[in-house]
């Protein structure tokens, strides 16, 4: 066994397929190709959870009871808890979360869903000492999501492109965020615990952490010409760049195009695109030459920095906004572990120091 575990499988899933070597992610049988740009939160969410939750609204009512859910989250937790400024906004949402009655049921579900759209929204705006933007059911979830942040209606296009982020990383097979959402679920502990145990993976930088820092590094850098310079001396550093590299991705990670593309569509300020291709070009070049035995591509964080920055998002919240997409998989997984019905319960092998005989 290795100490990443990559080796070891964990759990049978009818939910989502990473192929690493062809850079393939099939997700309940359709390819991210068909489903990126195609498709709403609200379609993502009732394919997901498709056979999990019997009683999930259909696809008619789906949009107006996730908006019921937003207005009802935004009275009981937006406006009745005291969460300190302070914190880092993924850790205001995970606070706010912790806020919401546990429970397997289908509102639990709804709620879940709508909570982090919500919760973002709000943290970003108390956060600069804003009042909070209170829900619009008649809205779609990434329309809301947009207008709670800035209080005004995002366009056509705004929506759509953070419709196609949150299709985009809506589950990815056994990702650490997953995997903890599925142990916690394994103990019948309900699906607010489980998705609070999401979020609190996602956070780290290896996982869902890392397209804030890929900001600051492209900010940095500046210009083009400076990228090769400043990337040798953070990689003389010992420092890992972020937005590159991948547990299961030995090529290209599919859905760093499929964002790519979203930001095209957008209309987003031509000059960062080409400075993010500039400094992506210099940063492969560069992990080929001193990594030539380990392939190390562009992952999925590094267009979605780029995506949600044109959309309003501070990097800051860049976390905040993944769990937002990825509550889907998380909820999906924990419905299907709560199925499948096995506590998960591993083996470790003791290393340590034996108690000394008695003489
Ligand atoms: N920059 C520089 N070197 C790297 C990078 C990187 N981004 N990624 C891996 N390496 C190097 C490692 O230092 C290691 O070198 P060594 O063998 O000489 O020690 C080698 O490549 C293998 O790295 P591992 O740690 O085995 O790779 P692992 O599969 O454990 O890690 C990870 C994957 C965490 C994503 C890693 O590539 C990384 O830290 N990337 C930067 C952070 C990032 O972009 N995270 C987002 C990932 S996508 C997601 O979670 C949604």
């Amino acid at each position: 066994m290795s100490d990443g575990l990559e080796d070891v499988v964990a759990a049978h899933t009818v939910l989502s397929e990473v192929d690493g070597a062809a850079g393939r992610l099939v997700m309940r049988g359709h390819s991210l190709d068909e489903l990126a740009g195609h498709t709403s939160f609200e379609e993502m969410a009732a394919l997901m959870l498709d056979g999990f939750v019997p009683d999930l609204p259909a696809m008619k009512d789906l949009p107006a009871a996730l908006g019921a859910a937003r207005q009802e989250l935004f009275a009981t937790v937006v406006q009745e808890a005291v969460i300190p400024v302070t914190l880092g906004p993924v850790e205001m949402i995970r606070a706010m979360t912790a806020l919401v009655p546990d429970g397997e049921d289908v509102g639990t579900v709804l709620r879940l869903l709508a909570a982090p759209a919500v919760f973002t929204a709000a943290s970003l705006r108390l956060r600069q000492g804003l009042a909070p933007v209170a829900p619009d059911p008649s809205l779609s979830q990434a329309a809301d999501t947009l207008r709670m942040l800035t209080g005004k209606a995002p366009t056509k296009q705004q929506a759509a492109a953070l419709d196609t982020y949150l299709v985009t990383v809506a589950d990815h097979g056994l990702n650490a965020s997953t995997f903890a959402s599925r142990v916690v679920a394994s103990t019948r502990a309900g699906l607010v615990s489980a998705v609070l145990a999401g979020i609190g993976a996602l956070k780290g930088p290896l996982h869902g952490g890392a397209p804030g820092p890929v900001i600051e590094m492209l900010d940095a850098i500046g210009a083009p010409g400076n990228a090769r310079t400043w990337l040798e001396t953070a990689l003389d550093r010992g420092d890992r760049l972020m937005g590159f590299g991948h547990r299961i991705y030995r090529v290209r990670d599919p859905r760093a195009d499929a964002l790519k593309g979203a930001i095209r569509r957008l209309g987003a300020d031509s000059g960062r695109l080409a400075l993010a291709e500039a400094v992506e070009q210099a940063a492969l070049a560069i992990l080929r030459e001193r990594k030539p035995n380990r392939t190390l591509e562009t992952n999925v964080e590094f267009y979605t920095a780029l995506l949600l920055e044109a959309l309003g998002f501070s990097p800051d919240s860049f976390t905040c906004v993944f769990a937002l997409g990825r509550t889907t998989g998380w909820l999906a997984h924990a419905k299907e572990q709560i199925a499948g019905g096995r506590l998960i319960r591993p083996q470790s092998v003791y290393v340590g120091p034996q108690p000394r005989q008695a003489a």
